[in-house]
C-alpha cells in the first residue's frame, strides 16, 4: 500500500490484512508496561492538520511512537500556512525535510488525493485524516475493528448510521467499507441531510429512527457537522434531537447484542444521551483505543510490510 486516501475502493482483501494486523498488534502490545516495537525506527511521520482534531491527531502520534517512528505535528494555524503558503509548497516543503508519511487533515475534499499526486516523484506516502466532507478512512477501519471485536464477522450484519449523513466523511468512508466486508448499511436521516445522489450508494435509506433499530446490530450516530452548515441548519437542533437523537427509551428498542458507537466528538443530549454513551452497549471508548492499533496498523503497511509501496 503507497497511501491511505479512501474506502472507496478500497481492496477487502486489504482492508482486512490490515485490521487483522491491528488486531494481532493490539494483543502484542496487551499488558505490556512499555509498548514501544522497533518496527519504525529511523522513520519520519509528519501530521498536517488543517481543521482541528483531537482523536485523530493524538492516536496517530501515539501509534508513530509506539513504533518508534519520529512523529512530528504540524497544525495550520502555526505553521507558515498562516503566511500564506500553499499546501503544494508545504507538501514539498516536508517532502524535503525528509517526512516518509504525511497525515493530512484538510477542509477541502479531495486534497489528501492532491497531496498524493504532488508528492508521487518524492516517494512520500500520504494518509487521508479526513477531507473536507469526503472520506476518513482511518476512523472507518476503526469502526470495523471495534464491531469485529464485538459481533465477530460483519457479513450480513445490519448496520445503522444515523444522523447529518450530508456532511459526514466518517459516514461516506463506513458505507465504502461496511459494503466491502458484506454488512448491509442502513441510512436513517431527514432528507435535508442526505447527499444528493444517495441512490447510487450501497445503502438503504430511512426515515424512521424507531422503526430501524429493532433490526440492527449496530447503530452508528454521527455529529452533527454546524461547522459546514453555511446555509442554517434544519431540521432544528431540537427538532433533530426529537426525531434522530439516541434517547435512553430508543435504547431500549435495540436488540440486547447491539453495539452502540459514535465517532466523536459527541454532542450529548442532541445526538445521543449521556446514559447510553455511557451503556455497557456503547463501545466509544474502545473505538479510541481501537483507533491507535489500526493507525499502527496502517503505518505498518504503508512502511514496513513487504507490501509498503505497492
Ligand atoms: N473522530 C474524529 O475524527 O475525531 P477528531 O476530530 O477529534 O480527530
Amino acid at each position: 500500500m503507497k497511501h491511505l486516501l479512501a474506502t472507496d475502493g478500497l481492496d477487502p482483501a486489504l482492508a482486512t490484512a490490515v485490521l487483522d494486523t491491528a488486531d494481532e498488534l493490539k494483543h502484542t502490545l496487551l499488558g505490556r508496561e512499555v509498548k514501544k516495537l522497533p518496527t519504525l525506527r529511523g522513520r519520519t511521520v509528519i501530521t498536517l492538520f488543517y481543521e482541528n482534531s483531537t482523536r485523530t491527531r493524538v492516536s496517530f502520534e501515539i501509534a508513530g511512537k509506539w513504533m518508534s517512528a519520529d512523529v512530528i505535528n504540524v497544525s495550520a494555524s502555526s505553521s507558515s500556512v498562516n503566511k500564506g503558503e500553499s499546501l503544494r509548497d508545504t507538501a514539498l516543503t516536508l517532502a524535503a525535510a525528509g517526512a516518509d508519511c504525511v497525515i493530512v487533515r484538510h477542509p477541502a475534499s479531495g486534497a489528501a488525493q492532491r497531496l498524493a499526486d504532488w508528492l508521487a516523484e518524492p516517494g512520500t506516502s500520504v494518509v487521508n485524516a479526513g477531507d473536507g466532507t469526503h472520506e476518513h478512512p482511518t476512523q472507518a477501519l476503526l469502526d470495523a475493528a471495534t464491531l469485529r471485536e464485538r459481533l465477530g464477522s460483519l457479513k450480513d450484519r445490519r448496520i445503522a448510521i444515523v444522523g447529518d449523513v450530508l456532511h459526514s466523511r466518517v459516514a461516506r468512508s463506513n458505507i465504502h467499507l461496511l459494503a466491502a466486508l458484506g454488512a448491509e448499511v442502513v441510512l436513517v436521516a431527514p432528507p435535508t441531510l442526505l447527499p444528493y445522489g444517495v441512490e447510487s450508494l450501497p445503502v438503504t435509506v430511512s426515515h424512521d429512527l424507531d422503526a430501524e433499530l429493532p433490526a440492527v446490530d449496530a447503530v452508528m450516530m454521527l455529529r452533527v457537522q454546524a461547522e459546514r452548515m453555511h446555509g442554517g441548519f434544519f431540521p432544528s437542533a431540537r427538532e433533530y434531537s426529537i426525531a434522530y437523537g439516541l434517547s435512553e427509551r430508543r435504547q431500549k428498542l435495540l436488540p440486547d447484542h447491539a453495539v452502540v458507537l459514535h465517532p466523536g466528538p459527541m454532542l450529548r443530549g442532541m445526538e445521543i444521551a449521556s446514559a447510553v454513551a455511557d451503556s455497557p452497549a456503547s463501545a466509544i471508548t474502545e473505538q479510541v483505543r481501537n483507533g491507535v492499533h489500526v493507525r499502527m496498523a496502517v503505518l505498518y503497511h504503508l512502511l514496513a510490510s513487504e507490501g509498503a509501496a505497492a
